[in-house]
């Protein structure tokens, strides 16, 4: 359920005009609904209410400062994996007592910065880096509290490239090896082991590779606990898919998603940490373009749209569908047509041979379910500029993220001293 709806013909993000909208902010832009991030939230949260839980939202999936304020004053934590995410969700309000760290490498001023500001939970990954972390957690008077971060070998069903929890994946400390660094962090000095976590990768779209996962996770809370370790924190990590592609398998249901959680861990007496993305923000998001040029040639009828791969990246870097609509609707009967944008490569392509009614020049067209891994994974590539990002609440609308000047991009950059 998102609030992106057709009135009259027209598409509206909750009681914002689209096409007014774009006339203010220029095109492309993405745009948020509010109401959509805090149904969302509190679709995913309701079910884990009596009992101790932080939702810790995936900052990677959407950092925008407008973003992260409306989750955090839903209740949202944050899942961090960079310094810079650290100092975003501080900025958003979130408290460090909501925040935890994950990432295979962390760096030593990036620990000493957690540290500093008291994070609940550092998601270690490695031997090396437990070391490094005592290392610094000493030097600096401090006790960095830590889950380890396990990989359970399940087959996450989901694309290669966001697929975190097998034995070849980089991701995490093997489970059955798991028990040996646990022992080790429990003698530690700086470190005090609070929990277990996991995380199998992302746009998952069955419930098995979770009841695989967590009841894994449930045997080796069951084995630390008969080895002396207390273990109180469980953070399940993220994953849940959104659905994209109307004929594609559909996620299952975030009521589903908690009955599993529950099932497996719910009785271990854990504070329940897990760290949704793509859930809360894909379908809150929705990327508006408008038509540059039609383009039929003898064996195709490409749109050529001002969004780039620069400014949506995941259908030319994993294949990915995203639902392409008119902002206003049109009896044109439907046809075969790719949608590409201005950057010089092929791969710059957001459909193919995809039935849609055919546009023409000025029109605008919608990318739904953009609201996750778009702008944060958008680039200057091109010499473009970073796409604008907008927010609306009702009838009230904020630019989040201005269009800079071309200035403002040369200036990133310097001519050598010697010239
Ligand atoms: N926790 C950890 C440790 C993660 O690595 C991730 C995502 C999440 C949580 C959130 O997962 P989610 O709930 O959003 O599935 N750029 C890719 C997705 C990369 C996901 C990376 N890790 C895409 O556009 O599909």
């Amino acid at each position: 359920m998102d609030h992106f709806q057709y009135r009259d013909g027209v598409l509206f993000a909750e009681d914002v005009n689209i096409p007014a909208l774009a006339e203010q902010v220029g095109t492309p832009f993405y745009v948020y609904s509010t109401a959509t991030l805090r149904r969302h939230f509190e679709v995913f949260a309701a079910p884990f209410k009596h009992m101790p839980h932080k939702v810790c939202f995936a900052v990677k999936s959407n950092s925008n400062l407008g973003v992260l304020k409306t989750l955090a004053e839903a209740g949202a934590g944050a899942d961090v994996v960079s310094e810079g995410e650290i100092r975003r969700a501080l900025a958003a309000g979130i408290a460090p007592s909501n925040i935890v760290f994950s990432g295979v490498g962390k760096t030593k001023d990036e620990m000493r910065f957690a540290l500093k500001q008291k994070i609940f939970q550092f998601n270690v990954e490695s031997e090396p880096e437990l070391l490094a972390l005592s290392e610094v957690a000493v030097e600096m008077g401090a006790e960095a509290a830590i889950a380890i971060r396990v990989n359970p070998d399940v087959d996450a069903k989901t694309n290669a490239k966001i697929s975190t929890g097998k034995k070849e994946n980089k991701f995490g400390i093997d489970i059955n090896r798991a028990g040996e660094l646990y022992a080790q962090a429990a003698i530690l000095p700086g470190i005090r082991v609070q929990g277990v976590s996991m995380h199998i990768g992302s746009q998952l779209t069955s419930i098995e590779p979770f009841q695989q996962a967590f009841a894994k996770l449930r045997g080796l809370v069951e084995a630390l606990r008969a080895s002396g370790i207390a273990i109180t924190t469980v953070d399940v990590g993220g994953g849940l898919g959104v659905p994209y592609e109307p004929d594609a398998q559909q996620p299952p249901s975030p009521e589903a998603y908690a009955k599993a959680v529950l099932d497996a861990v719910g009785d271990l007496g854990c504070t329940l940490l897990f760290e949704p993305g793509r859930l809360l923000v894909g379908n809150a998001g929705i990327l508006v373009t408008k038509v540059i040029y039609v383009k039929p040639t003898e064996t195709r009828t490409f749109v050529i749209a001002d969004v780039a791969m620069n400014d949506l990246l995941r259908p030319s870097l994993y294949g990915a569908y995203h639902d392409i609509i008119p902002v206003v609707e049109t009896s044109a009967p439907l046809q075969p047509i790719d949608v590409v944008g201005p950057v010089c490569e092929t791969g710059d392509t957001f459909a193919e041979q995809r039935p849609l009614p055919l546009p023409k020049p000025d029109d605008l067209l919608a990318f739904r379910t953009a609201g996750a891994y778009g702008a944060v994974m958008s680039s200057t590539y091109n010499s473009r500029h970073l796409t604008p990002e907008v927010m609306v609440n009702g009838n009230a609308f904020s630019v989040i993220r201005a269009r800079r000047t071309y200035d403002d991009l040369l200036a990133l950059d310097s001519i050598p001293e010697w010239f």
